[in-house]
């Protein structure tokens, strides 16, 4: 699918949760000392951020099919390799890098056993190859909580269960499929802070993401519908939300 939209609303919707967790998931890769990294659907650069860290900004590549976050990660990290590609045909030769991980990008490629294989292509033998996606099947996604009042207002959603990765064991199945080794299966969470509802809901207004499409194609009373069914969801006052994605690392 695709991802049109600013890369402030994306951030404000999803760059809450996924900057922080991409420490968690490159804590989990287990990444390698030298080398190139890339960022598989780089987004505006929440991944991208902790890989210029580690390797060094010219050590690292990024590639996003969204024009819009490809340019804005590559505003953010001007020495860095950002293209505009899918994962399913990376722009890249093969072999080249030490580490390739994409984060929450697995369930939203068209062809998904295609895009691990690219992913492992490009790697250098040995080198680590990882993903992660939220766990969408378990409900314990950002998201989950909004699909959950979403179904309660309107009778549907599309909460995302169904896409590649996003129930247990799926993303080890993926690496051992496209001939990864040393498969390891986990997962990595974090936990977010809210002054109240209004910080949480807010986002989901922006049209941003399957969540934001489904609202923004409601009529007004829906929409509010939705809001109040989330709101029943939540203390008054300030809360956090823990989330929790699949995780898995392997060596091409
Ligand atoms: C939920 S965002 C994750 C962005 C970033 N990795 C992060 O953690 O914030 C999903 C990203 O996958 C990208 N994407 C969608 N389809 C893709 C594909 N086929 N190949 C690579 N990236 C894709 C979107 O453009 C979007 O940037």
């Amino acid at each position: 699918m695709t991802f049109e939209v600013p890369a402030a609303a994306y951030d404000a919707f999803m760059g809450r949760y996924s900057i922080p967790l991409a420490e968690e998931f490159a804590a989990f890769a287990v990444l390698p000392e030298g080398g190139r990294a890339l960022d598989v659907g780089c987004g505006p650069g929440a991944l991208t951020a902790v890989l210029v860290r580690r390797f060094g900004e010219t050590e690292v590549a990024a590639v996003d099919p969204s024009a819009s976050f490809a340019a804005a990660a590559a505003a953010r990290f001007p020495w860095a390799d950002v293209r505009h590609g899918h994962a399913e045909e990376l722009p890249f030769d093969d072999h080249v890098f030490a580490a390739t991980l994409a984060q929450l990008v697995v369930h939203f490629m068209t062809d998904a056993a295609a895009g691990v294989r690219e992913m492992v292509r490009v790697t250098r033998p040995g080198g680590v190859v990882a993903a992660c996606v939220w766990d969408f099947e378990g409900g314990r996604a950002p998201q989950s909580r909004f699909f959950a009042a979403l179904r309660e207002a309107t009778g549907s959603a599309d909460d995302e269960s169904d896409r590649a990765g996003a129930g247990r064991g799926q993303l080890g199945a993926f690496l051992r499929e496209a001939g990864c080794t040393d498969v390891v299966e986990g997962e990595v969470g974090i936990v977010q802070s809210f002054d109240g509802f209004d910080d949480w809901w807010q986002p989901y207004t922006l049209g941003v993401a399957p969540a934001g499409k489904q609202l923004a194609a409601l009529d007004q009373e829906a929409r509010e519908r939705v809001r109040e069914a989330a709101q029943r969801l939540f203390p008054t006052g300030p809360f956090t939300v823990g989330v929790t994605a699949w995780a898995v690392r392997g060596r091409a």
